[in-house]
């Protein structure tokens, strides 16, 4: 239901469409956008960060939630644990059961390797599953992975690191291969060909999506061919604390069945974290698009292990979260929305930026828009910005927003909102973590032997802002990636004594600080209730 006062803008939303249907906002230059950031990007907050006062990013800032973590004890901390009465043995121990995860499984499986996959929720309870608008990959004839660079590179604001990018540009039409290959039913024309589409910061429409339900599509695909591999997956199990031997290596990960609250032992030559992002720590009190198990796992426990991190202060404020209808604050209107000619409305009707500006510039945009010049639509929740989607059909016919984003079309129609008929409410929403582990172009972590990073929970791969599409497709490129190399160095690995001693040295750094929290990390799961992880 929509208040008498957003029924009345709507009426300024329609009164300008037509003349808004004829003509594209103008772009920002670089020097507004540099200004744009600095003063409305929440990046730039300063009471949203805290120094991190131990390991090998100390003295570097980091979000205040996520620092908490990192200042807290082990949950292992005086919890005696026999690494000698081993539960699980693998040649290679996948955490985290998403896109990234799979990938990696189903690679390291292919190559011969024995793979252990462990995930405190279920195979496919993740972001993966979460994403909608698409993967990006140069794969058509006026593209290249040279232009695919030098657009996320761009928006990356010149961060990535260029051999992780590069990779990540270079792998990416041969994983839309493996992915059709497998099975994604990827959006195609009469011909067989591939639709593309562009997204924000894109120069070539290179989008390739399963109507809006890209990351569902390929977690099936992917969660199918674990399980028809009989890759072991152990469900609600958390890993909690990686494993070390005397000689520095990683050699596993103590895991936490979630029902029973039983410790348990991975013993492994080599490990993969992919645990995904952290929207679940809710930064700077923004509400986000991920999954409940968002919740920085991998980050706490390889820093814990003496892994650094890299760009942990820079996070994704998706531009358009649901800013109502209440019961779905906050969720992912896909960026596909704006391919398809959106445009960004205030409430007064006017199209105050080009839609496909990059992701942190929208969304400074959208939060200036409402803030400093009080130009937003108020909700229960604060205010939102319309997405005037009945320009969707209007530009391309009826019946496009049906086939080209129908769970869109579904989501609000269950709150009785017609999108094609009326335009929708937005807002920024907490989307991605730009930041993580640091690893170099092979996947490993620098510092620890046979420690390797895939997807979400690696730092460095796109700067200091990703473009859409583009996390889809790390997940399946450093995802194999990863489990092709752990495959291959496991044959290699020996094992010497398996400790936690570094879980001893860390609370030890932490009383040396004065870092008494009395909180435990890694969370595990969201703090709905209050004090979950006290
Ligand atoms: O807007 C979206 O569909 C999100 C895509 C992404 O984060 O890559």
């Amino acid at each position: 239901m929509l208040t008498a006062e957003m029924l009345e803008s709507i009426k300024k939303v329609e009164a300008t469409r037509s003349e808004r249907m004829g003509m594209e906002p103008r772009r920002m230059t670089a020097e507004e956008k540099d200004t744009l950031l600095k003063q409305f990007h929440p990046d730039y907050r300063q009471d949203g960060f805290a120094e991190i006062k131990v390991g090998p990013n100390k003295g570097e800032k980091a979000p205040t939630e996520l620092a908490n973590l990192l200042h807290s004890n082990s949950r292992l901390h005086g919890v005696p644990i026999d690494l000698n009465k081993v539960d699980y043995e693998s040649d290679v121990l996948v955490i985290g059961g998403g896109g990234a995860g799979s990938s990696a499984a189903i690679e390291a499986d292919e190559a011969g390797a024995s793979v252990v996959m462990v995930t405190k929720l279920r195979i496919g309870d993740a972001n993966t599953m979460m994403a909608e608008g698409g993967i990006q990959a140069a794969d058509k004839e006026n593209d290249s992975p040279v232009q695919h660079y030098l657009d996320a590179f761009g928006g990356g604001h010149f961060a990535a690191r260029p051999e992780l990018l590069k990779r990540l540009v270079m792998e990416a039409p041969d994983a839309i291969r493996w992915l059709n290959d497998l099975g994604v039913m990827f959006d195609k024309d009469e011909s067989g060909t591939m639709v593309t589409t562009h997204g924000g910061g894109t120069s070539r429409k290179r989008m390739h999506a399963c109507k809006d339900y890209s990351g569902a599509e390929i977690m099936r695909t992917l969660r199918d061919e674990v399980i028809n591999r009989k890759i072991p997956v152990i469900e609600f199990t958390a890993a909690i604390e990686l494993i070390k031997d005397d000689r520095g290596q990683v050699a596993g990960a103590v895991l936490q069945n979630l029902e029973t609250n039983e410790y348990l032992v991975a013993r492994a030559k080599t490990v993969i974290i992919a645990t995904g992002g952290a929207g679940r720590l809710h930064y700077q009190g923004f509400p986000t698009s991920n999954h409940y198990g968002a919740t920085a796992d991998g980050l706490v426990m390889g820093y814990r292990a003496g892994a650094p991190l890299l760009y942990q202060d820079t996070i994704q404020y998706h531009p358009t979260g649901v800013a109502y209808p209440s019961q779905i604050f906050g969720a992912l209107v896909t960026e596909k929305v704006r391919s398809l000619g959106a445009m960004l409305v205030n409430v007064d009707g006017e199209a105050f930026m080009h839609p496909l500006e990059t992701r942190d510039v929208s969304a400074a945009s959208i939060i200036r828009e409402c803030r400093e010049r009080g130009k937003g639509v108020p909700t229960p929740g604060g205010y939102g910005i319309w997405l005037d989607t009945p320009m969707i059909e209007m530009l391309h016919g009826e019946g496009t927003i049906e086939a080209r984003i129908p769970a869109m079309l579904r989501m609000y129609l269950n709150y009785g909102i017609d999108m094609r008929k009326v335009p929708i409410l937005i807002y920024p929403t907490l989307h991605y973590q730009n930041g993580g582990l640091e690893i170099g172009g092979e996947g490993y972590t620098k510092v620890i032997d046979n420690l390797l990073v895939a997807g979400e929970a690696v730092g460095g791969i796109h700067g200091r802002n990703r473009l859409m599409g583009n996390s889809l497709l790390d997940i399946i490129v450093f995802g194999r990636n990863a489990g092709k190399a752990a495959a291959k160095k496991a044959k290699e690995v020996e094992l010497g004594t398996p400790t936690l001693q570094h879980v001893e040295d860390y609370a030890k750094a932490l009383a040396d600080a004065g870092l008494e929290t009395g909180c435990v990390s890694p969370q595990i799961l969201p703090d709905y209730a209050g004090g979950r992880h006290m």
